[in-house]
């Protein structure tokens, strides 16, 4: 546990070497990452709950939450651990947090995993689906988003032969704290366009898709990586959009390969 911006904030970790950050997904938690956290050695593992999230501190105003106060958490994380600099590997949400420490932190990333994710702001429509969302948990509690997202994160292999990883999605989507969840859909919905930062990353990167991703498709990863100079493209074949909690083997040799393309 580890105070920071006023916030305590758990952080799982393991192994030494240079360090690599884990930023979660919505609405998940540090326990996403338990396949990478104990994998990769050769590396400080570091999977944080951010704020209003897992066993953090919740939010203190859940509708002025934004996507660049998580990035600013993690940088004062990081500076309380005494770490300059972090390979920086973001899912979905965490892409887009990743993306604001890039914005925001430059210095910190000496490389980056993008997994399931998109440079993007939301639609109006996608607006529109924040709003519904949030005034449904404000009434129905987590089981809102239970729901409406159980099904769709996870690829129809991983709901069909793997009850554990159904269960391990539905217990992290359960135990957010409803004041959590909709500091994170005000904070999505409001997140700033990364797509003009892309050009402009200058560390190595990774990009990770999973075949049946229902959320954010292949296509838009395989856009998301032409924008960024060198950046290396894995599809992982049959994983859906929690490709390293679903297929945690490929995710870690993929992911390995590349940081030790990078040492
Ligand atoms: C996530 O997995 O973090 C969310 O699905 C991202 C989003 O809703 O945009």
């Amino acid at each position: 546990m580890i105070s920071v911006r006023g916030a305590v904030m758990a952080v799982a970790e393991d192994g030494s070497g240079p360090p690599i950050l884990f930023i979660h997904g919505f609405p998940f938690d540090r326990t996403m990452w338990q396949n990478q956290v104990e994998s990769l050695p050769g590396w400080r593992r570091l999977a944080p709950d951010l704020r209003g999230f897992g066993l953090s501190d919740p939010v203190a105003v859940p509708q002025d939450q934004t996507i660049a106060g998580y990035a600013d958490d993690l940088a004062a994380l990081l500076a309380e651990l005494g770490i300059g600099q972090a390979i920086v590997c973001g899912l979905s949400m965490g892409g887009y947090v990743a993306f604001e420490l890039w914005r925001r932190h430059q210095a910190l990333c000496r490389a980056l995993i993008l997994s399931n994710t998109r440079a993007e702001p939301d639609t109006p429509e996608a607006t529109e689906q924040r709003d519904a969302m949030m005034d449904a948990i404000r009434t129905r509690g987590a089981q809102a988003v239970i729901d409406s997202m159980l099904d769709r994160v996870l690829a129809p292999r991983s709901r069909e032969t793997r009850p554990d990883i159904v269960s391990h999605v539905r217990s992290m989507m359960a135990r957010t704290p409803p004041t959590g969840m909709i500091a994170a859909l005000a904070a999505m919905r409001g997140r700033a366009d990364s797509t003009d930062l892309l050009g402009k990353i200058a560390v190595p990167t990774l990009i990770v898709a999973g075949s049946d991703d229902a959320l954010i498709p292949v296509g838009l990863h395989q856009s998301l990586a032409s924008r960024i100079p060198g950046a290396r493209l894995e599809v992982i074949t049959g994983a859906g959009h929690l490709a390293p909690l679903e297929q945690p083997d490929t995710f870690n040799r993929v992911a390995g390969d590349f940081l030790n393309s990078i040492g």
